[in-house]
């Protein structure tokens, strides 16, 4: 069948979902390319920047399926602090005793996953004012139809039935592509960093 807007959807998650955000993840880790050849573990990414947002928030997790099956979803939380919270009390203590912090001279790309995992993740004060995040992710296949889009319309909706009063994200500088998507539906560069960009938007 065609990629047609008619076999694409938008639904709220599932927990059937799951393995697809690990999926879903990794095929996109690389600065939005296939990351799978880059990583040993190929469940590291999205054990830290895909899952524990399904978990703690499933309500702003959505999926974005093509004939029925995940392709895409963007998720995240409307409480950036309490999210942390709870990351570093629940989620991450198993996996640090599964993966063990790296030597100091291991630049591997399952290196850097872990010491994120190894350390407080928390809210940095430039991005106070915007109290939710998101991690936005499709395969290529919907890529370009304007789903990306939707889907930000969606999440944007649900957090303004929260009465959240911002949404912030990060971005690698070396994702060009996902630069131009984030700046053409309205967000805003709040800093930047050594290598990646911080953007925001009021709700
Ligand atoms: C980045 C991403 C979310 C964009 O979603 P999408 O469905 O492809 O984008 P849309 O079709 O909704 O595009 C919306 C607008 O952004 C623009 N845009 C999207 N991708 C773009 C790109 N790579 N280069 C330039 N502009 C782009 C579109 O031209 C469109 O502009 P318009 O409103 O004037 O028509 C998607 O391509 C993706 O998931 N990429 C891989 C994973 C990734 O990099 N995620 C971000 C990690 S921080």
């Amino acid at each position: 069948m065609r990629t047609t807007e008619a076999n694409i959807q938008i639904r709220n998650f599932h927990p059937t979902d799951l393995p697809y955000l690990y999926k879903i993840c990794l095929k996109t880790a690389d600065s939005g390319k296939d990351a799978t050849q880059l990583y040993k573990d190929p469940f590291l990414v999205g054990q830290y920047f895909a899952a524990p947002y399904a978990n703690f928030e499933p309500d702003l997790t959505f999926i974005l399926t093509l004939n029925e099956k995940p392709y895409g979803y963007i998720l995240g939380t409307s409480d950036t602090i309490n999210y942390y919270k709870w990351l570093n009390k629940y989620w991450l203590p198993i996996l640090r005793k599964r993966y063990k912090i790296p030597e100091q001279n291991d630049k591997t790309k399952d290196a850097n996953i872990i010491r994120l995992i190894h350390n407080e993740s928390y809210l940095k004060n430039e991005l106070s004012d915007y109290p939710a995040h998101l991690h936005i992710n499709l395969l290529p296949e919907p890529q370009g139809m304007g789903m990306g889009k939707k889907l930000i319309y969606t999440f944007i909706t649900k957090l303004k039935q929260l009465h959240i009063i911002g949404l912030h994200l990060e971005v690698g500088k070396t994702n060009t592509g996902a630069i131009q998507f984030y700046e053409r539906v309205g967000f805003k560069v709040i800093k930047e960093y050594d290598k990646s960009i911080a953007y925001g938007m009021k709700l």
